[in-house]
């Protein structure tokens, strides 16, 4: 079989398969990326495509998040993240992802309004908690939460006004779930929410005051944790992100698919990752700072270890996430005037690697897990909890991209096919002859 694609300007493709030419239509992107069109491909030839991980496959059209990840790009709604990074707050980029323009200045007083008013969570989530052992990771307790926050808010989600209110819920609720999962989680009372407090101070209240202590909400580590919710923000489609879509194509809620999102988000090799590069980097601190060693073993193929927080199935450049983080952390513990060790080991792990022909040839860059956590290390989060703070940061990404996808009318049950490699049928053995 080969596929011989037109030159431009170029309306289809044409699929040569036993002697039979078969013309696939062409789709082109806002960014001219290209794509052939297989709808149609089995109904007219019986052939379907192999592509596990979906590494080539475009799985919607979205006019959400653009990445060029040859060249290191990454947008929201057109706008460069370095200048959103630089000059908006994440409540702003909340409306952006939601709604695709900046918000005007009664849009964002509206919407910080809304999201004021309903970070409180029913008196009986509670008993939720309590249901759950101490040392659950905060990661499935979130999941859990949100997946229940459905059962206290029973309206269909394709009623236009529920859907608002779920989405308003979502993004004010979230802080306040990730709070108490920590706070149970170190057996101390949960913390209000306070209405006067901007969005991530008011996270950091209900993480660390308690009722005999005020936490003082330090603005520059407020300013740091909006930083990082609006570079976690959204990231097209991403493995959680796929997967609240392919929920979502179920109709099932948005409760629901956010749930399973947070779920998939938590793996190692996806969010799960910023946890892991910590503890890789208290690991190589522990063993005597060989950062060299280290880079070795990630590229013996006999060893199971790898770098974590580099690497990206898209980025095949620096991520521009993990640039604006790397200044980011600089710049907080300058501020914090604190010293860290990791930093430290983390530059040396990124420079050795940066030269090393291995992860030239693989073009292995940092991504944004890399120096997230040091960031969140400084914050005085927990390291169980920075998955969490992901989650917080992609919620309205997860919610753009389930609105988008409910709009869609190419939006069908998502259902792939497969290549069944068992056993051809055969008659049933009865027990004694097995
Ligand atoms: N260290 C060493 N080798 C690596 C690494 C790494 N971090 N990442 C990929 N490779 C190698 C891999 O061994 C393979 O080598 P070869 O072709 O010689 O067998 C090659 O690079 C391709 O790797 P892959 O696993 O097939 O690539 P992928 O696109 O399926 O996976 C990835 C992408 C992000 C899962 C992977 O790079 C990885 O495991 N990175 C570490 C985990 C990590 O940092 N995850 C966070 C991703 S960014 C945040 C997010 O969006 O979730």
């Amino acid at each position: 079989m080969a596929i011989q694609t037109l030159s431009p300007p170029a309306t289809a493709a044409t699929l040569d398969f036993h002697g039979k030419a078969t013309p696939l239509p062409i789709v082109i992107g806002t960014e001219g990326e290209t794509a052939i069109d297989i709808q149609k491909l089995r109904a007219s030839t019986g052939l379907i495509t192999f592509d596990p991980g979906f590494g080539n496959t475009g799985a919607c059209r979205s006019a959400i998040t653009f990445i060029d990840g040859e060249r290191g790009i990454l947008r929201y709604r057109g706008f460069d993240i370095a200048e959103l990074a630089a000059k908006s707050t994440f409540l702003e980029v909340v409306w952006l992802l939601l709604y695709g323009e900046l918000p005007a200045k009664p849009q964002l007083a509206q919407l910080t309004d809304q999201v004021v008013r309903h970070t409180l969570l029913h008196e009986n989530f509670r008993r939720f908690f309590d249901a759950l052992p101490k040392d659950a990771h905060p990661m499935p307790v979130c999941a859990a939460a949100v997946a229940a926050l459905a059962t206290f808010y029973q309206e269909p989600t394709h009623n236009e006004q529920a859907t608002k209110d779920a989405i308003v819920r979502l993004i004010a609720k979230m802080p306040t779930i990730a709070a108490y999962s920590y706070k149970h989680s170190i057996g101390q009372p949960f913390v209000y929410p306070q209405n006067r407090l901007s969005y991530p101070a008011n996270f950091l209240h209900m993480m660390f005051s308690t009722p005999c202590d005020d936490y003082e909400v330090d603005p520059v580590l407020v300013r740091a944790l909006d930083l990082l919710l609006i570079l976690h923000a959204d990231h097209e489609q991403n493995c959680s992100t796929s997967t609240v879509r392919v929920v979502g194509s179920s109709q099932a809620n948005l409760f629901a698919s956010v749930s399973a999102g947070i779920s998939a988000l938590w793996g190692p090799l996806h969010g799960g990752a910023n946890q892991q590069v910590i503890e890789m980097l208290e690991h190589i601190e522990a063993d005597g700072g060989d950062a060299q060693k280290f880079v070795d073993r990630a590229k013996d193929k006999k060893d199971n270890s790898r770098l974590m927080g580099f690497g990206h199935r898209v980025y095949k450049n620096y991520d521009p996430r993990a640039s604006i983080l790397r200044q980011a952390c600089i710049d907080v513990l300058v501020r914090l005037n604190v010293h860290s060790r990791q930093l430290d080991i983390a530059m040396k792990l990124e420079d050795i690697a940066l030269k090393d022909d291995y992860f030239i040839s693989h073009k292995l860059y940092p991504n944004v897990d890399f120096y997230s956590g040091i960031i969140y290390k400084a914050l005085g989060i927990p390291v169980n909890m920075f998955t969490v703070m992901f989650a917080i940061g992609r919620m309205p990404g997860w919610i753009a991209q389930w609105l988008e996808s409910r709009r869609d009318p190419d939006n069908r049950i998502v259902r792939p096919r497969q290549i069944y490699t068992g056993a051809r049928q055969r008659p049933y053995v009865p027990m004694e002859k097995r």
